[in-house]
């Protein structure tokens, strides 16, 4: 076998460890090296896990780098992919992939230049529980979805997360945060969208930072924390998206589908298992074995709960296509379109009037059992223990 693709991280913060964690669970990737502005947070990785830490300019020029994992706030992500893109390497960016359209296109246009592959997270919608509900819907068990709902919606970030001041800036708020996970899975069970119309609300100006060291500070509120918006996808199904900042509890599924013949409740696509129903006329229904899919087998204990936390599939699924000549299932026209449903129902919602799309893409191939079984390095057993956290 080829030897596996370096993986060099740029951003040390939150979710990095998540990364180093996981990484190893796929095949054709390791981890190699990290890098932070923060040289500290980089030295704190490498104490950890078995990379090297170096400054950015080190990390782009070293030779057994192969693919930069983009994890540095939104507002950086697209100088540092195109950093990324102009000292040869591919790129695998954390969501959003840009801030603006603009800069999402610059981004396509500079991978096209250098001969790159560029993909962004999210991955979860290539987890075990959506590729089963997009298994069901693609055989017609459904017939045409008409409708649906999806709903985002906490109390905010703040409570939990040290430095959230990225989160209520612009380029922040539940959309551009948390809507990737969402309209990703949507747009891989329905298609493209083709219009949206969107309000917006900012209840609280000021919101307190709940933990680490800057706790009790306040942070000023510079992004709508409340949106509602419709999107129409090319199909014709007129989907509902509520996403909120400013709720303290609620009782919406994730997401549900209204077709022809059933409705499918789906489970919240931030995460890669969970249940996926179909409810029939007359009060019948049906539990979709989605444990069956590599993806949704449980890796990790939270608290009580098992989950499945595959986060870098859509990293190992890149390095496999750039092995075998294939299109990446994140790929970076499918992150672009997401992108651009994203900045219509903020620009609608600013605007107060609908907007129709410039983007389109094709939805990625399925990833089925045997596809998803074959990135994991090793059999999965289902009873992995906490192979990471999250
Ligand atoms: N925290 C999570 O649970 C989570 C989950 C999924 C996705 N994400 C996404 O991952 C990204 C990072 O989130 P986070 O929570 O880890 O943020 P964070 O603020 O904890 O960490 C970001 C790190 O990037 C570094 N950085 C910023 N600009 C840089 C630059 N130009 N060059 C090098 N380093 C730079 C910062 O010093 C910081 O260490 C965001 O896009 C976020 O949306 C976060």
């Amino acid at each position: 076998m080829n030897s596996p693709l370096g993986i060099g991280l740029i951003g040390c913060g939150s979710i990095s460890s998540t990364y180093l964690d996981l990484i190893p669970l796929f095949q054709g990737i390791r981890a190699v090296a990290v890098a932070d502005l923060d040289m500290e947070r980089a030295q704190k990785s490498a104490r950890t896990y078995p990379v090297d830490a170096v400054s950015v300019e080190e990390l782009l020029a070293r030779p057994d780098v192969d693919v930069i994992v983009n994890l540095t706030v939104p507002a950086a992500h697209h100088e540092v992919s195109l950093r990324a893109l102009a000292a040869g390497k591919h790129v695998y960016s954390e969501k959003p992939l840009a801030l603006t359209l603009e800069d999402g296109r610059s981004i396509v246009a500079a991978a096209r230049k250098a001969d790159r592959h560029v993909c962004a997270a999210p991955d979860t919608f290539l987890g075990g529980a959506h590729q089963q509900a997009r298994k069901a819907l693609d055989a017609g068990r459904l017939g045409q979805v008409t409708s649906g709902t999806a709903h985002i919606m906490s109390s905010g970030m703040e409570a939990w997360h040290p430095d959230p001041d990225f989160f209520f800036a612009p380029g922040g708020g539940p959309v551009l945060d948390m809507g990737p996970y969402y309209l990703s899975a949507l747009v891989d069970l329905l298609g493209p969208v083709r219009h949206v119309s969107a309000r917006a609300a900012t209840p609280k100006p000021l919101r307190t930072i709940g933990a680490g060291p800057r706790k009790g500070q306040q942070i000023n509120v510079r992004t709508p924390t409340t949106l509602h918006a419709i999107l129409e996808f090319a199909n014709g199904a007129l989907v509902t998206l509520g996403a909120s900042w400013d709720v303290v509890a609620h009782g919406h599924s994730h997401v549900e589908l209204y077709g022809e013949t059933g409705t499918m409740i789906l489970p919240d696509p931030n995460f890669f298992g969970g249940e996926v129903r179909i409810l029939r006329e007359g009060g019948r229904q049906e539990t979709l074995s989605a444990r069956l899919h590599p993806l949704a087998v449980p890796n990790q204990v939270h608290g009580e709960q098992e989950k499945a936390n595959y986060r870098g599939a859509g990293l190992a699924d890149m390095a496999h296509a750039i092995r075998h000549g294939k299109t990446p299932r994140c790929g970076v026209g499918f992150a672009l379109h997401v992108l651009d449903i994203m900045l219509a129902i903020l620009t609608s919602a600013e605007t107060g009037i609908s907007e129709t799309l410039t983007t389109s893409c094709e939805r990625p191939e399925p990833l089925g059992d045997r596809q998803a079984a074959d990135l994991l390095d090793g059999p999965q057993d289902g009873g992995a223990g906490n192979r990471g956290r999250d």
